[in-house]
């Protein structure tokens, strides 16, 4: 840094005059510097703003946390404006006493606190037939990962009383979509929760509010916001959801169907395209995030030639079942190019696939379910670009 910095040398204005009080913004607001840090959407992928999806900026974040503001979205019919003194739960179906709760019902249920990841089935669709989109924002930011307060759905559903015929759960939301899906009753009772609370506040209206099912591990369409009815059932509704969408079309014109966890899959957030080098040789710090629908992330691999060589990268911070995960690799950038790749492990030992394994195994014809190794290609003046290496 040179002699004269007057940001050393001389006294500034915010050394010299008093700040704003307190209350000043009695709903705090992140520093205006920030304010580049946003959710953001790709225009031309949907016809309408009320049927669409917003990314997370995951290059801007850290740690394993997603801040409330910056979740992606994703709905089918716009956000739903519900007053929780309006909002009501019913279980219906194959149960012994149908139920109806108030939200001052459910919370007087024992509750729990869970941080889980979200990712929308789609998420790197895009990206199935090549590279596409430039920033991780963008090829990986339908995914988030926050600390949900809720009542485990088993305690709701033991209160209605399943009959032995009760096979199925279907939740359903309060949206103009009405978003239907079929979850089967051992994921029900294992470990769902009807939550309405996220990192320690409301649910934002974005996503759910005031009721949203959580649904550990699995793709986040069955993820129902505004949730409003659970019907038991002793077979799968086959809803929409579940038939035309969310299902994998593989190259022999047969459809997988049902695929419900979200596997292994990891991205290095910085640097990217959004996210260039702007400091030059030395230091450098690889980051990013890895994520299982199996449980914990147990390894993540780093490499910086194309999947030639790879060295383990130190995970930091909690390690939770089916929660994102943080990896960092510190290594002394000579300048020269890169082509920066990450793979994650799981406690399953599922090692995430190249995107040519997968489409040798599923053919070109997906969107869903793309957990395939991505590469950046960083250049020698720090910009990076969304690559694919054969
Ligand atoms: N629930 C309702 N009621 N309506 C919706 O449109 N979208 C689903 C799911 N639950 C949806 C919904 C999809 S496809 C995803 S990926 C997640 O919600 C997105 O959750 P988020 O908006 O909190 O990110
Ligand atoms: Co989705």
């Amino acid at each position: 840094m040179a002699d004269s910095d007057r940001l050393i040398t001389e006294i500034q204005d915010w050394n010299r005059y008093l700040g704003d009080g307190v209350q000043a913004n009695p709903y705090g607001m992140p520093s205006e510097f920030e304010a580049h840090v946003v959710r953001r959407d790709v225009e031309w992928l949907t016809a309408s703003t009320e049927s669409s999806i917003n990314f997370t900026p995951l290059h801007e974040l850290d740690g394993i946390l997603t801040p409330n503001g910056l979740c992606f979205e994703r709905h089918h019919g716009g956000v739903a404006e519900i007053s929780p003194a309006d909002h009501r739960l019913m279980i219906n179906g194959l149960v012994d006493t149908p139920l109806v709760f108030t939200m001052e019902d459910l919370k007087r249920f024992p509750r729990e606190n869970r941080i889980y990841f979200l990712e929308c089935a789609a998420n790197s669709g895009m990206e199935w037939r090549g590279a596409q989109l430039n920033g991780c924002q963008y090829t990986h930011g339908m995914i988030h990962c926050v600390m949900y307060t809720g009542v485990p759905l088993k305690y709701l559903l033991e209160e209605a009383g399943v009959k032995t015929t009760g096979k199925w759960v279907m939740p359903e939301g309060a949206d103009s979509s009405a978003m239907t899906r079929s979850i089967p009753m051992e994921k029900a009772l294992d470990d769902c929760l009807v939550a309405f609370k996220m990192n320690g506040e409301a649910l934002r209206p974005e996503q759910g509010y005031p009721l949203r099912l959580v649904v550990p591990g699995w793709e986040g369409n069955m993820w129902v916001k505004w949730l409003r009815r659970l019907e038991v059932g002793d077979q799968p509704w086959h809803q929409r959801e579940e038939t035309s969408k969310y299902t994998d079309l593989l190259a022999s014109g047969k459809a997988r169907r049902f695929t419900w966890v979200m596997d292994a899959k990891s991205v290095v957030t910085n640097p990217s395209p959004q996210a260039p080098i702007t400091h030059g040789k030395g230091p450098l710090v690889i980051s990013g995030v890895a994520w299982s629908g199996n449980g914990k992330i147990t390894r993540v691999d780093v490499s910086i030639d194309g999947g030639r060589n790879w060295k383990t990268a130190r995970l930091d911070g909690p390690s939770l079942p089916k929660a994102m995960h943080r990896f960092y690799l510190d290594i002394d950038w000579d300048g020269s190019e890169l082509l920066l790749q990450s793979r994650a492990m799981d406690e399953e030992g599922f090692f995430q696939p190249t995107k040519d394994e997968l489409r040798i195994a599923r053919g070109e014809n997906s969107i869903y379910h793309n957990n395939g190794i991505q590469t950046w290609h960083v250049k020698g003046d720090g910009t990076v670009e969304n690559v694919e290496v054969a």
